[in-house]
């Protein structure tokens, strides 16, 4: 907040329009949030209509691919398979699977069977088997830029404690994304998650959350789901970010598969289910980017 900006100069944020017309008011209510002691965005975290144009372009591919996913994912099937799914919709439509290579990461998506929380490499060893709830996480590169979600696929048939812990994880999602709008806090999010799963006796990972996404992977802000309302930063319009809880049905306490660096599972080995979207601040509420 700090750039010194002449009124008919252009704006900060790439939209070619001048200062006066664009995000000046915007920047003075921010600046007064900033006063009263809030944590608030900075001019990095917020997207010009172009860029959220090209987001919604890289989004388009990975609901594609998560509906391709969706159609063809069954018992049986090994995660490698979902992997190479997962490779070929997004190339054929133009994008980069954004897992493959990031960090030293070896697949094109991650695929986490039940007590895996995140981050569960494909491998023609594993196969899907009946009962299992696997999370897919996918995310695209389209010209630069990124898209992220996952979903819970449930195989074949489920016993009643893990079908109740996807849904609630869902409904979780639902809970806080209804409290995405400008001028609310990521707490206020972060509140309704964690009280729903709570009520319902389970618990919320601490360490991994959510971050902001788009022109990066990831990118700040970092989104947690504990906190209290009023609470942690501003949400203005032009942010993007992703909301991905992951619930625990036994302990929020975690581990890293010491193997291979990524695989993290509950500490208690219980089940654990995760849906992440990705959602932009609007003018007068929110937009589901991707799912
Ligand atoms: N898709 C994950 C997320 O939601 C990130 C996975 S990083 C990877 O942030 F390298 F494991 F793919
Ligand atoms: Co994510």
């Amino acid at each position: 907040m700090s750039i010194k900006i002449g009124r008919n100069d252009p704006c900060w944020c790439g939209s070619g329009k001048k200062y006066k017309v664009c995000h000046e008011a915007f920047d003075a209510k921010i600046k007064k949030y900033a006063f009263m002691g809030h944590q608030v965005p900075s001019h990095k975290m917020i997207k010009n209509p172009e860029q959220i144009q090209k987001i919604r372009e890289s989004a388009k591919i990975n609901v594609a691919v998560l509906d391709y996913v969706a159609e063809h994912i069954c018992v049986g099937m090994s995660t490698e398979e979902i992997d190479r799914m997962v490779y070929e919709k997004t190339t054929e439509m133009g994008g980069i699977p954004a897992p493959l290579n990031y960090e030293g990461y070896p697949k094109s998506v991650c695929t986490s069977i039940n007590e895996e929380v995140c981050h569960g490499i494909p491998s023609p060893d594993i196969l899907l088997k009946e009962g299992d709830i696997v999370n897919v996480d996918c995310s695209t590169i389209l010209d630069g830029y990124f898209s992220d979600s996952s979903r819970m696929f449930l195989m074949g048939t489920v016993d009643e404690e893990k079908k109740r812990l996807v849904r609630v994880t869902k409904e979780c999602v639902e809970l806080g994304l209804e409290q995405v709008k400008p001028w609310s806090f990521l707490g206020d999010m972060a509140y309704a998650v964690n009280k729903h799963a709570t009520e319902n006796g389970y618990q919320v990972v601490r360490e991994i959350g959510g971050h902001g996404c788009g022109l990066e992977f990831h990118e700040d802000p970092w989104v947690g789901y504990i906190g209290k309302p009023k609470t942690q930063m501003l949400l203005v319009p032009g942010m993007i970010f992703t909301i991905e809880p992951m619930i625990n049905m036994g302990t929020w306490r975690i581990q890293t598969d010491a193997q291979n660096g990524w695989t993290v599972r509950t500490a208690d080995g219980k089940p654990s289910a995760q849906w992440e979207i990705q959602v932009l601040v609007t003018e007068d509420g929110h937009e589901v980017i991707s799912w």
